[in-house]
């Protein structure tokens, strides 16, 4: 009888723990997040317009980012340092922590103007309101700085880690790059 109900609260304590310790490894997973705040902002306002908003952002697309960062398919020396602190098994977790956050509201964007041409292209992967779905990440009211920047970096082979893109990047003229540019960080 004794014997039977230790048996039974051992195996209690141990479904409890089980319970427990998912909850325990997602806390463990967003205390060790908290660095990304001090540039990618404490309520998904980046500090500044060069680092890209990643609240809100398609958890497929940031999990993608994240593993070519640690693959060096995707150049950056400051991401692979902190992406270097994440485990692999942990990416996706990541991934999908900042992709539950809500999209940092922004004060009312100005009317946009009318799209520059060649946008429709744009649309078939980035979807009609530029918000992104799987495979391809929102460009909608992500800095025009940073936009440039990632649209040059395809362009000039600097960013190789999408042969789409850059075939796309290449196709358009430094001009055409920044109307498109100013276009999307107004939406
Ligand atoms: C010191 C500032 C800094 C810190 C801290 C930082 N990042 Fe970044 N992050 C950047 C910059 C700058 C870029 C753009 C780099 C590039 O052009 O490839 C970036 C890019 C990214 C991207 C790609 C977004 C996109 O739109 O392509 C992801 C995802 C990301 N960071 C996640 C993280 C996570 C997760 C952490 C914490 C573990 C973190 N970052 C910490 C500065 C930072
Ligand atoms: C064939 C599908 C496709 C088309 C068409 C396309 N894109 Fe993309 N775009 C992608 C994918 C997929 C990515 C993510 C690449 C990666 O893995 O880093 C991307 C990434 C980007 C990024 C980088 C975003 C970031 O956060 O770093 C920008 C900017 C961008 N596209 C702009 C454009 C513009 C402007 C056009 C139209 C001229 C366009 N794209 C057309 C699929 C497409």
């Amino acid at each position: 009888m004794f014997k039977m109900r230790f048996s039974t609260i051992s195996v209690a304590v141990a479904i409890l723990a089980f319970v427990a310790m998912p909850a325990r490894a997602a806390d463990e997973i967003e205390a060790s997040l908290e660095v990304c705040s001090s540039c990618h902002g404490q309520n998904g306002q980046p500090i500044n317009a060069t680092i890209p908003t990643i609240w809100g952002q398609q958890a497929s697309y940031l999990m993608k980012q994240l593993h070519d960062y640690k693959s060096k398919d995707r150049n950056s020396a400051v991401m692979a340092a902190f992406v270097e602190t994440i485990k692999q098994p942990d990416l996706r977790k990541v991934a999908n922590y900042f992709a539950a956050k809500p999209w940092p509201a922004r004060p009312a964007a100005n009317a946009s103007a009318a799209p520059p041409n060649g946008m429709a292209t744009c649309r078939i992967c980035h979807q009609e309101n530029f918000q992104g779905g799987a495979p391809a990440p929102r460009l909608a009211g992500q800095s025009y700085e940073y936009l440039l920047a990632a649209m040059n970096s395809f362009a000039n082979d600097e960013r190789e880690n999408s042969a789409d893109m850059m075939t796309l990047m290449k196709a358009l003229t430094a001009s055409q790059r920044e109307a498109m540019a100013k276009y999307l960080s107004a939406l």
